[in-house]
């Protein structure tokens, strides 16, 4: 049986989106191809409030990730971590020989601007990395926030993990001034996993031409350039099967209307909350919760493995605490094509498994 997926990634995805994964192939060197590829980029503009140019890469987001901290860096990085995801970036850094400093906060807190200030105003550093939504902890960092202090440093070039939370929340790009905003399809989209989308500002172009080794699959300068030169073309042959769902799971986000998405992700988040202070408690500061995704506190001690088991065979399935939270918390999504009637199914059953 089909288990319909409450995990943070991959999500549930409709039927007709993964219908478009089979439509039949074209030359990727083509003018359909440059055409469907320029469409993309042009909704994804308007996902992103930005006008600067998007780039999509056949990699889940790790990839973009890596790419970015490597391609962009000319003296030295500054990452900032609030779980599992933040340090992924700092090791990332590592083994590419890019030099990088590691800001961490205990889990379940966010990063603060006053942080971020204490560590620019040192001048070490020319590119900061900020997890938006921490998925292992449940954590939406303060951005707004953030991008105040990062107008002080115009030199530095600004990575931001959106990759659980980009199309489940509004995320203006251009005004934050983020330089290099990335997300992943398997989440907030509501497409398969395997690709990953990238903002990439002029600022960032300019960073990475001062870089002599950007190294060559991942070389976000490189993309860029080719793009621009072979009209939407990708150097390397791209996964076509993605972009037909993508361009097709796009005019469905606009057509739902992007105030309207955003609002039914904080409605589910809030039913989710609601619940979860009623029957077992929140991991994160409750200042700054994900509006994709709940992190739960198992104060009841209930064995998660058990639930999952007794939800599976109703054909639901729900997530583990992350690394170390494994059994310490669970974690609900509510993210992508998800609707309020499947997260009030979910937590009824849910409620009906545990005798809450
Ligand atoms: C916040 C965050 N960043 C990065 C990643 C890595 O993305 P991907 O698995 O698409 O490489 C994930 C994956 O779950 C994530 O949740």
């Amino acid at each position: 049986m089909h288990k319909k997926l409450f995990i943070p990634g991959p999500v549930e995805v409709r039927p007709d989106v993964l219908e478009k994964m089979a439509t039949p192939m074209i030359g990727h060197r083509g003018k359909d191809a440059s055409a469907l590829q320029r469409r993309i980029s042009d909704k994804l503009k308007t996902l992103f409030y930005t006008k600067e140019e998007i780039l999509l890469s056949t990699t889940s987001g790790s990839g973009l990730m890596e790419g970015a901290v490597r391609s962009c860096t000319a003296k030295r990085a500054a990452v900032f971590s609030v779980g599992a995801f933040g340090k992924r970036w700092y090791e990332m850094a590592k083994f590419n020989n890019v030099p990088v400093d590691l800001y961490e906060v205990e889990q379940g807190y966010a990063t603060t601007p006053e942080m971020v200030d204490e560590a620019l105003s040192t001048g070490l550093y020319d590119l900061v990395t900020i997890t938006h939504n921490e998925t292992s902890a449940g954590l939406m960092n303060p951005v707004e926030e953030i991008a105040e202090v990062m107008k002080k440093y115009p030199e530095v070039v600004w990575c931001l993990d959106t990759v659980s939370s980009a199309a489940g929340t509004k995320i203006e790009v251009d005004k934050l001034g983020v330089d290099i905003c990335i997300t992943s399809t398997q989440k907030a989209i509501g497409l398969p996993p395997g690709m990953a989308i990238c903002t990439f500002s002029q600022k960032a172009v300019d960073r990475a031409k001062k870089v002599p080794y950007r190294g060559l699959y991942l070389d976000l300068l490189s993309l860029y350039e080719y793009i621009q030169k072979k009209d939407y073309q990708y150097p390397s042959t791209p996964s076509l099967s993605h972009m037909f769902a993508l361009d097709y799971q796009l005019d469905r986000i606009l057509e739902e209307g992007l105030e309207n998405r955003f609002q039914r992700h904080i409605d589910m988040a809030k039913i989710v909350r609601e619940w979860a202070k009623e029957y077992f408690a929140l991991f994160a500061d409750e200042r700054y919760l994900s509006n994709t995704l709940t992190n739960v506190k198992n104060t009841r001690n209930i064995n998660v493995g058990d639930l999952n088991k007794e939800l599976g065979a109703r054909g639901l399935q729900i997530a583990n605490g992350y690394g170390s939270l494994k059994d310490k918390t669970f974690r609900i999504a509510h993210m992508a094509d998800c609707t309020i009637e499947d997260i009030k199914d979910l937590l009824n059953n849910i409620n009906d498994i545990l005798k809450l």
